[in-house]
């Protein structure tokens, strides 16, 4: 069953669609990295996913049931851009009054407890106002977490985080997704730390959904390979070619994908009287891959 699965999804503002013909599939459990440029509908998607949008049309359900579900509503937890906080009230006061407006049982002990999830149980007693971007980040965070939902909502959640913060989100969502089975989709433009957590991915532009892939079908695009520059390129490719089955000319070198011995391709160069310049054993990244798939504009995958 899906967590979250939308059919048509649309939403215009005044005539202009920020989200159109949406089919977003989140399956149970997995950690739903959602990727997409500024302004793509990201945010839009996730408060439509919130209810706190109305669709121009199309549908969304959660757990197989319609998104209003009020059983299913209680058991979300969201951050879509800035958590709502009181600026003169202390970070427990405003994750208090939270926790009370949900009617959580014993309050105090869940403040407690998200606090202590995301490291922030010694800044408690913090203004908010005088909270640092990343502080106010994890708090939104903790926000999220009150009632232990199972259905998690995150729209850029380690925006402004350091390496730290960065550290203890992720390693906090990884254990609410192992440990819980919590389902979680999170926007991000920071490819690399998302590639670190995400099970699944779904890539946005304009509005609609160009590419959904699993972790592993990433893994297939993002592969392997070893790069040659040779005193000679023209006839190295001809020399390859005839051993791999993909070599491309790229970045002023060539890419061997079916390799992942640097030392076979320089001995092939070697006995073909090619002298190697540079070598060296790589791996297309995440952000590499969606930079390849948003630089072919207009096609849909
Ligand atoms: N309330 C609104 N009224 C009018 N247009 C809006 C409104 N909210 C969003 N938009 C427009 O919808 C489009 C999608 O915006 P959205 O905030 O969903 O993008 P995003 O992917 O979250 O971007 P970012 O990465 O910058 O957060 C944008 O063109 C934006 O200007
Ligand atoms: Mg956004």
């Amino acid at each position: 069953m899906y967590a979250i699965e939308t059919a048509g999804l649309s939403k215009a503002f005044r005539n202009i669609y920020a989200v159109q013909n949406l089919n977003l599939k989140v399956p149970e459990g997995s950690i739903y990295g959602f990727i997409g440029e500024n302004g793509s509908g990201k945010s839009t998607t996730e408060k439509l996913i919130c209810g706190l949008l109305n669709p121009s049309g199309g549908e969304i359900r959660l757990y197989g049931k319609h998104y209003t579900d009020a059983g299913i509503r209680a058991r979300m937890g969201v951050l879509i851009e800035n958590p709502g906080c009181f600026p003169g009230s202390t970070v427990y006061q405003n994750l208090m009054m939270q926790a009370l407006n949900l009617g959580i049982e014993k309050p105090k002990a869940e403040v407690e407890r998200v606090l202590k999830l995301v490291s922030m149980a010694g800044a408690a007693d913090r203004k908010f106002r005088q909270c640092s971007l990343g502080m106010k980040q994890r708090l939104g965070v903790a926000q999220s977490l009150l009632g232990r939902p199972r259905l998690l909502v995150l729209d850029e959640p380690i925006n402004g985080l350091d390496a730290d913060g960065m550290r203890i989100v992720r390693e906090t969502l990884i254990e609410l997704s192992r440990e819980e089975g919590v389902t979680i989709l999170i926007s991000s433009h920071i490819l690399g730390e998302l590639s670190k957590i995400a099970t699944h991915y779904g890539i946005i532009r304009n509005g609609t959904l160009i590419k959904e892939l699993r972790e592993d079908e990433m893994s297939e695009e993002c592969r392997d390979f070893v790069f040659v520059k040779t005193n000679n390129d023209t006839q190295a490719v001809s020399v390859l070619s005839q051993k791999y089955r993909e070599v491309e000319q790229k970045d002023g070198g060539i890419r061997v994908y079916d390799e992942t011995e640097s030392a076979n391709v320089n001995g092939l160069m070697y006995s073909n009287g090619l002298s190697v310049n540079e070598i060296s054993f790589q791996k297309i990244g995440l952000e590499e891959y969606y930079l390849r798939i948003m630089s072919r504009k207009g096609e849909v995958a």
